[in-house]
């Protein structure tokens, strides 16, 4: 018996140390170590031996069983490292491949503008406010001094979607819903991006939906040449250092005096050329001294506040900056057309 369990263990030992893979050896276990292996088998026979071998028999069988187990379990580790070693070998990574490159977004040219003018507007002071694109007549007209059936409604054909709300017409109505707000009391220094609205054929020139940029500043003693100083300082960010202004009369209903002001031409520099039709000079925006109506209507004493009021169309100062030739670009999403404003 004794030579039994001996033999089995050298031949158990010799197949585990032959065994090439991991299954190979966990075969051989349930072969010799499993309830059904020959160890087992031996051992059911101990009834035969007389007392005093019995337990000598035990001791050996379990110690051949120990051992088998040990070289099982040796081999198991030694197998599961050369499988690593494997698998590394043959996933290595070559770090000197170059990487797929990523593609980058591009701001659109609107958004360039409108952060370009925010950055200059936030850095003297004001704050960005926000309005509603379907908007009431109430604050779209009426609060700006554009009571029901006044001609000057016409100058902006809206989208009415019912008898008192439309589609803002313009940036404006900020003006009101924010002099409201700060209930009487300046100082109120503010400029509203967003989109606007109008009833128009779209062509080159003209979107029924466009961007505007609004700018509001009430306080005590302000005055056209504040308008003009801060109006000249947008043009320079936005056309460089050596552009003037000029400004001519007009009219809004919501601001008196009010004018439109041109900008030099960047391109010729006031000589005249095809970009300013040789006139010189460029129109990029309508602005006023805030009427006393206005002021009054959103809770403002006219006789201690006075204010200036602009507002620009983003599309219009996109196209002259960029050289852009039809407002639709901005509208039709083409990569071609976008991918040209990718900044650093
Ligand atoms: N809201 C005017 C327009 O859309 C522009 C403007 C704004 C004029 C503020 C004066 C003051 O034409």
């Amino acid at each position: 018996m004794q030579e039994t369990l001996k033999q089995l263990e050298t031949e158990a030992i010799a197949k585990v140390e032959a065994a090439s893979s991991l299954k190979e050896v966990n075969d051989i276990r349930v072969q010799y170590l499993g309830k059904k292996g020959p160890i087992t088998e031996v051992l059911r026979g101990m009834g035969k031996l007389s007392a005093e071998e019995r337990p000598k028999m035990g001791a050996l069988a379990n110690e051949v069983r120990e051992q088998i187990a040990n070289a099982i379990a040796e081999k198991n580790e030694q197998l599961e490292a050369e499988e690593v070693k494997k698998k590394l070998a043959s996933q290595t990574i070559d770090v000197t491949l170059p990487a797929s490159p990523i593609k980058m977004g591009a701001r659109h040219p609107l958004t360039i503008v409108v952060e370009d003018i925010e950055d200059l507007f936030i850095g003297m002071g004001y704050t960005v406010e926000e309005g509603p694109e379907v908007e009431t007549d109430y604050y779209n007209f009426e609060a700006l001094n554009l009571p029901k059936e006044h001609p000057a409604r016409d100058m902006q054909d809206s989208f009415y979607i019912t008898e008192d709300t439309l589609m803002r017409t313009q940036t404006s109505p900020v003006q009101a819903r924010t002099l409201e707000k700060y209930k009487g009391q300046g100082p109120v220094k503010i400029i509203c991006p967003g989109k606007v609205y109008r009833r128009d054929s779209d062509d080159a020139t003209h979107s029924h939906q466009f961007m505007q940029i609004e700018g509001l500043v009430v306080d005590h003693n302000i005055s056209m040449s504040d308008l003009k100083g801060t109006l000249e300082t947008v043009a320079r960010k936005m056309f460089g250092e050596d552009r003037d202004i000029r400004l001519r009369p007009s009219f809004f209903p919501f601001t008196e005096p009010s004018v439109e002001v041109d900008v030099s031409c960047f391109k010729c520099g006031g000589k005249g050329c095809s970009v300013c039709k040789g006139t010189g000079w460029i129109e990029i925006l309508g602005a006023g001294m805030v009427h006393p109506n206005v002021l009054k209507m959103s809770g403002f004493d006219p006789d201690t506040y006075q204010g200036f009021a602009f507002g620009m169309g983003v599309e219009r100062i996109a196209m002259l900056k960029y050289g852009i030739d039809d407002i639709r670009h901005f509208y039709t999403n083409d990569m071609r057309f976008t991918k040209q404003f990718k900044q650093d």
